[in-house]
């Protein structure tokens, strides 16, 4: 990582001055700015503005850019802008619940955004691959009950294999799970893992 650290930070909790999963992205950019201190960040935040798949923005999607209409173009305007800010960003932070053991309907809608068959992964002989490359995710992940990994977690690994199918290997995963159990020793734990991933030498 370099000086110049362009970060993306988005987050999906519907919670706004409340978020346990913000205060924790919060946390972790003030730990990168005291080492990256020219780092640049960009907020995207999911209850402001969003915009579902739909039946015009699949054929949009299906075009090639070329023949698109007017109607077609405007569609996919927004999910453009999606990833047009993912390219730009060296470094993505998402924050997020988990909602009825998987990711908010937003993030889920953001997804859909920024998967884009010839923009952000083709297919090959060998399969799909990734198209965006050299960017690195911090995924901080907060729960109540349900521990991250268990059978009921349908979030973490979805998130790994959503981030690793655009091309995003350097996947990070701070967890704050079962905070409705002992809420204190699971917002240090993420604290700690934070620490320990950007402690001051990281930044040689
Ligand atoms: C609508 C909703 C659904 C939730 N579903 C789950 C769930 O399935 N499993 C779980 O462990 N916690 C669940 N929770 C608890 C949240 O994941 C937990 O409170 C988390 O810390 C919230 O993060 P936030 O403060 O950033 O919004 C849910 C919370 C809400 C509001």
């Amino acid at each position: 990582m370099n000086l110049k650290t362009r970060v993306l930070r988005v987050d999906a909790s519907a919670s706004v001055n409340t978020s346990n999963s913000k205060k924790l992205g919060d946390a972790l950019i003030s730990r990168m700015e005291a080492i990256f201190p020219g780092m640049q960040v960009q907020q995207r935040d999911l209850n402001e503005d969003i915009s579902f798949i739909d039946e015009i923005w699949v054929g949009a999607n299906f075009t090639p850019p070329e023949e698109r209409s007017e109607m077609q173009k405007n569609r996919l305007e927004f999910s453009d802008r999606l990833i047009d800010e993912l390219r730009h960003a060296d470094h993505i932070i998402l924050t997020t619940p988990m909602y009825n053991f998987s990711i908010p309907a937003t993030l889920k809608a953001w997804i859909d955004m920024i998967c884009r068959a010839g923009v952000t992964f083709q297919y090959s002989t060998d399969g799909p691959v990734g198209l965006l490359k050299n960017k690195r995710v911090d995924i901080i992940i907060t729960t109540g009950g349900v521990p991250l990994q268990s059978p009921a977690d349908f979030a973490s690994n979805y998130l790994e294999q959503v981030f690793r199918f655009i091309g995003i290997e350097d996947i990070n995963i701070f967890a704050a799970d079962q905070m409705s159990v002992d809420a204190d020793a699971s917002y240090q734990n993420a604290l700690d893992q934070m620490a320990q991933s950007y402690a001051v030498n990281t930044a040689a």
